[in-house]
Parts: structure tokens; sequence; C-alpha cells
């Protein structure tokens, strides 16, 4: 019998978070919050977008890069699509970018430039979903809502060992950290739980003597940390298979088009290529290439796991003269501009294959 334990408190945490907070370029530090600065609503809705689904350490660049060049939301709103869609590749998950740009374009059109400053308000926006709005009205405005990510499930099926799988238990999650979240620096508490779950709550091998909630832990008093969060069983990720094709003309450039709009990379560029063919069928081969050419496989297809499926894709090459035209809908990417192309990592992949190099920027 494990005797009651006390209740987690949010001050044990917001103690905890004013010595071990985490800096990062978008934060403003507890101390700093505590003597008064606000933080840059612009630059909170800019770091939880990237957020979304994507860890810090690759947020951070393009993070510092975006504020470099559009420091402003009405920097961001005269930006064309186009090239935020460029500063975006290889982010991943591409409507995050084209409806970043059009919340910039609603910010500055129908609220003066200034975003929304209540969960409620902000919903309305492009882009801003449940978890969005919660978070930057907490972290930019000091509303205690309910903040619930991937980490707050983490740290509170742990804390009172919820047994309902996810994602069924993200209402009773959301629940608890309704009644947790203090009236009082309720952004620095939902930044500390961000905190307490990507540094001591970590999946494997939590530090639980680190923890400020060690006591209140209900897994940690049965032993039994890595069995929370509770998950439904998982379904097998799917296969597809294709084939994409890099054209490299005699003066390096090589040959992209567009996606379509909607979809799966919707509107950003790609070498040619086949569908990608769901089952086990095999990868067409070079009669799905752009133009006639001497087209070799190289040895190794690329693999590339997206959310719904994995992908392989054989990878083929050839050599074009510098008179080459290009085949209706492509243009050629001269060796300077390509680094600067608005392509997804799967593509930087499938062109690395075939030319090492080319897709990195020049210094
Ligand atoms: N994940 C999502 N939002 C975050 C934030 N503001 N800080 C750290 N990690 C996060």
């Amino acid at each position: 019998m494990i005797p009651s334990l006390p209740p987690p408190r949010a001050a044990d945490l917001l103690a905890w978070y004013d010595r071990h907070a985490r800096r990062l370029p978008w934060r403003t530090p507890p101390a700093q919050r505590r003597a008064g600065v606000k933080p840059d609503p612009y630059r909170v809705w800019l770091s939880e977008i990237m957020l979304q689904q994507t860890n810090v350490t690759t947020v951070k660049p393009y993070f510092e890069a975006f504020l470099d060049r559009w420091p402003t939301v009405a920097d961001l709103a005269a930006a064309s699509t186009e090239d935020v869609m460029k500063a975006w590749a290889g982010l991943g998950y591409y409507s995050r970018a084209r409806n970043l740009k059009a919340c910039a374009d609603t910010v500055v059109r129908d609220h003066g430039g200034r975003f929304p400053e209540n969960a409620a308000g902000l919903r309305d926006l492009p882009g801003i979903g449940a978890y969005t709005s919660a978070a930057i009205a907490s972290i930019a405005h000091d509303e205690p809502a309910a903040v619930v990510d991937g980490n707050v499930e983490r740290v509170l099926s742990r804390i009172f060992a919820v047994e309902t799988p996810l994602p069924a238990a993200k209402k009773e999650i959301g629940v608890l950290q309704a009644e947790l979240t203090p009236a009082r620096r309720a952004g620095d508490y939902a930044q500390a739980m961000m905190d307490l779950g990507a540094t001591i709550c970590s999946p494997k091998r939590p530090a639980c003597s680190l923890c400020p909630w060690e006591a209140s832990c209900l897994a940690h008093a049965r032993g039994t940390e890595e069995l929370y969060p509770r998950k439904a069983a998982k379904t097998e990720r799917p296969e597809r298979a294709g084939a994409a094709f890099v054209a490299i003309r005699a003066d390096g450039a090589i040959l992209l088009r567009k996606r379509a709009e909607r979809g799966l990379l919707g509107g950003m560029t790609e070498v040619p290529g086949s569908d990608w063919i769901a089952g086990p069928a095999p990868a067409p081969g070079s009669a799905a290439a752009p133009l006639a050419a001497e087209w070799q496989r190289v040895a190794a297809p690329v693999v590339h796991v997206f959310t719904h499926f994995r992908l392989t894709l054989d990878i083929w090459h050839a050599r074009l003269p510098e008179t080459e035209p290009a085949p209706v809908g492509a243009w050629w990417a001269s060796a300077v501009e390509l680094p600067h192309e608005a392509l997804p990592s799967v593509m930087k992949k499938a062109i690395e294959a075939a030319a090492p190099g080319a897709t990195r920027k020049r210094k």
C-alpha cells in the first residue's frame, strides 16, 4: 500500500524553474518576467508554430533566421509566400508555413498588427488551434490557460498514474492541468512543465531524484514511471515506393518543378518523379523520367519516414548538356540558387544522393 502522497504544487515547480529554466532564443527568462519584462507576442507565436511537431534543437536556427529577416509581424506580412516557404524548407509540415504567412497577413489586416491577447481571440487565426492558442496566451500574457503538449502529457500521466491510454487521455490530462495551473505566473508555469518534461521527466530513465514533484508522483512511488503515458497500440506505418530523377546539367544546374498546392508537401519544390505507390510494388523505372537521357540508378535508395507512411525512393541521375531546355512546368536551378529553393528534406536527400553537397548553402 502506498500512503497518500502530497499533491503537486505549482509553487514548487516555479521555484525549480527559477533556477533551471532552459535558455531558449524565443524565451523571456523568469527573472526578467518577474521584473516586468513582457514577452513579444510575435516571437512567442513564431516559436510555437515552429515547435509544433518539431524539436527545440531543429527549430533554433530557423527561429533565429526568421527573426533576423522578418523582425516583426508586419515584416512577415510584407514578405512573399514563396520567400517564406523557402525559408521554412527543411522544417516539415509545410501547411504550417502557409498558415504562418496567412496568420501574419490577418494580424496586420484585421488587428492593426497586434496579436489578440487572449486564447479565444488567437484561436480564430489561421494555423492556431487549441494547444497553440493556450500556449501563446499563457506565455505572452500570463492567461491561466491549460497548456497541454506531449511533455505535459507525460509529466501529468506519471504524477497521477493516469491509466487511460493516449490519445483518449487528453481530456483527463487537460482537466488536471487546468486545476494545477496557477492564477499568477501562468506563462512561467507552462514553460516550466515543458522544461520538466524535456529535461527531467524524459520518456526513458527519467531523473526523478532531481524532480521538484518527486514526492507527489504516484508512478514514481510505485516504480512504474516508464509505463506512462499509456498508449493505444500503434498500427504499422504503411510503405510506399517511387522514383525521383535528378537531371544534372553540365554547368551543375539541377532540374526542379513545383508540387501541387494541395496535399503532402503542397507548393514545395521537388525534383521530377513518379507518383508514390502504396504497397510492396516495385518502384517505377526510368520510363517515368521527365526527359530522355541516359538515366543511371543510384545504388542505395533514399528512405524517408513521413507521419503516415514510409517512402523508399529510387534515385536516378543523368548528365545533360548546357543547352538542354527545361520541360514545361520545370526549371533549371543553378548551383548558386539550389540551396535557396523550397526543398523539403526528402528532396534534399534525393539530390544529395546523386549530387553530394549540391543543396548545402555556400558560405
Ligand atoms: N515546445 C513547445 N513550446 C515550447 C516552448 N515555448 N519552449 C520549449 N519547448 C516548447
